[in-house]
């Protein structure tokens, strides 16, 4: 698997997916990006793209990419698609195949591996609803890194910390790890 294709959605843990693309980079890999307008409060254009060496992409609302179709275009190139951190919005949109924003529409239009890593509130985490959106996607084939335990962003502790990047990079490339 030499070409990751990081979707970076509206999480707190935002901030980590660069050192995802790092850590992609150094062991040689191809990285393209795109992030979601929430993921794009959390970090900027320009630390994705000098890291990951790509544009990174945000939006369907961009003529000259879409003018040859760019999002089907980047569909088909991965080997792989991470989403990380996987906000339950993403999560829940593609469970539901709803396709209202270049993340979404790309997710829905792959063919390819699509491996989430969830963060969020363990609330969110727990909701009945949500867990019904992971058990649809997991009997589906989607893949899942994470969440581990521990304590979040707004105080509270519990399920729905995003797996480290090192360790999602190991689970991916060093093991089978995966649940
Ligand atoms: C400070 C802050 C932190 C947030 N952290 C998370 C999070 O870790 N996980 C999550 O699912 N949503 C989180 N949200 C809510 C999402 O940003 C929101 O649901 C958004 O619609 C997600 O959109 P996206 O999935 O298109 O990126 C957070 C919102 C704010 C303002």
């Amino acid at each position: 698997m030499d070409k990751i294709l990081l979707v970076i959605s509206g999480g707190i843990a935002a901030y980590k997916s660069l050192e995802l693309i790092r850590l992609f980079k150094k062991a040689g890999k191809q990285v393209k990006c795109i992030a979601t307008e929430s993921a794009m409060t959390f970090i900027t254009s320009a630390s994705v793209e000098y890291l990951s060496g790509n544009p990174l992409r945000t939006s369907l609302e961009d003529r000259e990419q879409e003018m040859k179709m760019g999002h089907i275009e980047l569909a088909r190139w991965p080997d792989l698609i991470l989403v990380a951190p996987a906000t339950a919005n993403i999560i829940s949109s593609v469970a539901n195949g709803l396709a209202a924003d270049l993340a979404q529409t790309l997710l829905m239009a792959t063919t390819k591996q699509i491996v989430f890593a969830p963060s969020m509130n363990v609330r969110m985490w727990e909701n009945k609803l949500f867990q019904k959106n992971i058990d649809t996607l997991i009997s589906n084939g989607f893949e899942f890194l994470g969440p581990t335990e521990g304590e979040m962003a707004c105080g509270e502790f519990g399920m729905g910390r995003m797996m480290e990047p090192q360790q999602i990079f190991q689970s991916l490339f060093q093991s089978s790890n995966k649940c």
